[in-house]
Parts: structure tokens; sequence; C-alpha cells
């Protein structure tokens, strides 16, 4: 199915708007889910392909699930040991967090199973996860470079080790917590810098303990997980393209209702406030662990700014809309310590600076980063090389532009934020999908 999008110039997004469940938090969620005892009843779930991609994996690997029906799912848990082999090649989709989380959790069971996913999560590094889950005893094998597919051989001999990961990645880090619940002793990963710790949360809430000192989480084999109830708060990294688009249309005053706001995931909150964005946290509140605000933005006139490199991996999904957000900005934005979005759905560095000079915004694009000059830009044809954030990023130039934006390949929009053409209308986006 082929899904093009054209944004008319101008508008303003005002209202008050909910968009869907965390994507990292409902993955999470089936999979603590299936390896616990007992029914866990998930809401405000992600109907997103990635979210579905990880269900229907668990399916395969013998697991009950009802739903997802109005974000509503329940896993019935089949314990540790309960998984059962799977009849043909698990398919994570266009999913990385699938796929790099799987590959820890199917590490230590007793069966071999194979890994896949589409083109663009078929060009993806996955030698951060099977390095260091070899040197915990895993077999596996991958294609050329390391790449996917991925065969997994049956192991119940996984021995426990302490990693110091030499790249900030959640993924990585979840990875090995989950292989580090089948192995024998304390398996214990240390991160070079914070990076969202969902997993962490979810175990401790499914009761698992986690220890957590510094930069370090370790968790010990050979435990259980007991079925909890899950509320899937609306995730900040869909957010995100609501809060650039009231900050940069005159007359936005929006308020995006039940954001998660861990503290691990707000980087894109103070980065825009830096750049002298308008947001408030209203009702600031925890719920199942994790924190939640209602968060209201208005317009703002943005400013250029030298991006904190600690805040990278804090908003490590929210830079195609901040380069946005960039072009708008007086004055030039600088990003650098971000090597990794080479190695994303897309190469959202080269990608996203291809699309903002078809624009004709100067920006340059750097080994790491980007230099982004702010100010007036036209429309004009974009291609999103597939990539769902590239898209709904440039959907949100739109309401700055001085021509329609014409913006290809959206159909993975629906990986990580179905309903975003309506919800973003109901908003004052000037947004029409075409197949
Ligand atoms: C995710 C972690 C991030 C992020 C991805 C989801 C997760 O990846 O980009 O969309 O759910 O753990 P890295 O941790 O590899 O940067």
């Amino acid at each position: 199915m082929t899904s093009n999008y054209r944004v008319e110039a101008g508008g303003a997004l005002r209202g008050r708007i909910r968009v869907p469940g965390d994507k990292s938090i409902s993955h999470r969620s089936i999979m603590l889910g299936a390896l616990a005892e007992g029914v866990t009843r998930v809401s405000g779930f992600l109907e997103g392909e990635d979210a579905l991609a990880t269900m229907n994996v668990f399916r395969a690997l013998g697991v009950r699930i009802d739903g997802p029906q109005n974000g509503n799912v329940t896993v019935h848990g089949v314990g540790m040991k309960g998984l059962r082999r799977p009849a043909g090649v698990l398919d994570c989709g266009n999913s990385g967090t699938s796929m790099r989380l799987l590959c820890g959790l199917l590490a230590g069971q007793n069966f071999d199973c194979e890994l896949t996913g589409d083109a663009s999560l078929r060009k993806r590094p996955m030698k951060r996860v099977t390095d260091p889950l070899a040197a915990m005893g895993a077999t596996m094998t991958t294609a050329d470079g390391g790449r996917p597919p991925i065969s997994i051989r049956g192991n119940s001999g996984m021995r426990a080790m302490q990693y110091a990961m030499p790249i900030a990645s959640a993924q990585v880090k979840s990875s090995l917590l989950l292989a580090g619940l089948y192995a024998s002793g304390k398996t214990c990963v240390t991160e070079p810098a914070p990076t969202r710790d969902h997993t962490e949360r979810m175990l401790h809430a499914f009761g698992y303990a986690v220890e957590r000192s510094g930069a370090t989480a370790c968790v010990t084999g050979g435990g259980k997980l007991t079925a909890t109830a899950i509320e899937v708060p609306a995730d900040i990294s869909s957010a995100a393209f609501f809060m650039v688009g009231a900050s940069i249309a005159l007359g936005s005053d929006l308020v995006l209702e039940h954001v998660g706001v861990n503290a691990t995931r707000t980087g894109v909150i103070d980065i825009l406030r830096l750049m002298g964005a308008d947001i408030a946290l209203e009702n600031e509140r925890l719920v199942g662990g994790e924190q939640v605000a209602d968060v209201r933005v208005r317009h703002a006139e943005l400013h250029g700014i030298d991006i904190p490199v600690e805040l990278v991996p804090l908003a490590i999904d929210e830079f195609p809309v901040l380069f946005i957000a960039a072009a708008n900005a007086r004055g030039t934005t600088i990003l650098r310590g971000a090597e990794e979005l080479r190695v994303k759905e897309s190469d959202r560095i080269a990608v996203m600076a291809q699309g903002l000079q078809a624009l004709g915004i100067a920006a340059e694009p750097t080994a790491d980063g980007m230099r982004i000059v702010g100010g007036a830009y036209g429309g004009g044809h974009i291609e999103s090389e597939g990539d769902h954030r590239i898209a709904m990023a440039f959907a949100i130039a739109g309401l700055r532009a001085g021509a329609p934006i014409a913006i290809a390949d959206c159909a993975n929009v629906a990986t990580s934020f179905p309903g975003f053409v309506a919800l973003a209308r109901g908003a004052g986006l000037k947004i029409e999908e075409r197949s």
C-alpha cells in the first residue's frame, strides 16, 4: 500500500489531543507479560505495526494474546520457561526494538529460532547485541556485516556478565538484561550516558528485582515475573511532532494529554525550551511507575542553539522534527554526537539534510550531526525513504512553509503513529493523504 502526503502551507495547532501509546512501553508490556505468571492486562497499547509485530512474534511463540481492542490487550503469561518453538521465521517488520530485545530474550530459550524483518531492518546493525550475547554463551549467526536475518540456537547454559556498553543504547541494555533473566548469576550493564529505562521500571512492576547503582543496572537470573496491569502513556516521541508544530506555528495553543514524561525521554522538551519554546507540564502524576503529564505548548519565537551532547540519547528519536524546529529558529543550530541517527529506520542525517535542502533550508550534514541555519523556506517534494519520523517531521514543516509540501512514501507512519493524518488535521494541520 502506498501513501503520500500533501500539506498546504500555513495553519496553527489548537485544542487538546491525545497521541497514541508509547511504542517502547507497548513492546515491553507484551514481552514481560508473556514471560509472567498470570494474566497481564494492558491499556493504552500502541496499535501500530511495530508493537503488533512484537505481539505476533509472541503468538508464534505459543502465547495467547487477546486484542488489541481500543488499546486493550490481555496477555496470558506462560512463565519464564513456557515459550514454545515457533513453526516459522519470526518477522519483526520495521522494528529494531522488537529484533534487538528479542535477541536477548530468545538467546536463553531451549529451542532454535530465526528473526527477520523488512528491507530497512535487514540493513541495520545487530552486532551491538549479538557480540555481547555471544560472550554470555549465546550461539547466533547473522547475515553479512552482522545484519538480519539472525538464527538463534537453543541454549540453556547462558552465563551472566558485566558489560560496559560502547554506545548509549536502551535497546542493547534491555536485550542484555532480558538475556540476564535466563543466565546463571548477576548480569550488569553499564551505560556511557543515561538511556530510556522502561525495561528496568517494568521489570520492577512485574516483581523482578533490578539493582541500580549509578550508570549500572543488574539483574540476577532464575527469578520469575508476576503478571500486573500496565497503563501505557501517550508516546512523547509522537507528541514531539506537535510540540514542534505548536512552537513554530503562529497562534498555536495545544495541550497534549497524558504524555509519558519519564526523565530518560524528555530531551525533546529540554532542547525546545533551550531554543525558547513555551512548554508547560500540567497535572503531573505517576501512572504504573511512569511519570505522566499534560503538555501545553504555545507558539514562541525560537532561536538556534548548540544542542548539549548529553541530551542526545534522551531525544534520539526526536531529531527529525527537532531539525524542523531548527529550520524555523533565528540563527544557527548545531547537533553533534548523534552518529546513531545514521543507523535508524533510515540514515536520518542524510535523508533529513536532503529534504531540508529541497525546501531551501541551509542544512549541512556532518558525520555525527547537522548544522542548520534557520530562515524562511518554500515548499517542494520530499522523499521520506520510508522513514515514519521523517515523513511526519516534514508534514509539520508545512505549518511555516511558503508553498505546499509533497511527501512520498509515508506508509510506515503506521509503524508508530496510526491515525496521524486525522489527528493532525483535527488540530489544524492542512494535511491530506493520497495513495
Ligand atoms: C528504543 C530505544 C532507542 C530508540 C528506539 C526505541 C527502545 O534505540 O531509538 O526507537 O524502546 O529501547 P537505541 O536505544 O538503540 O538508541
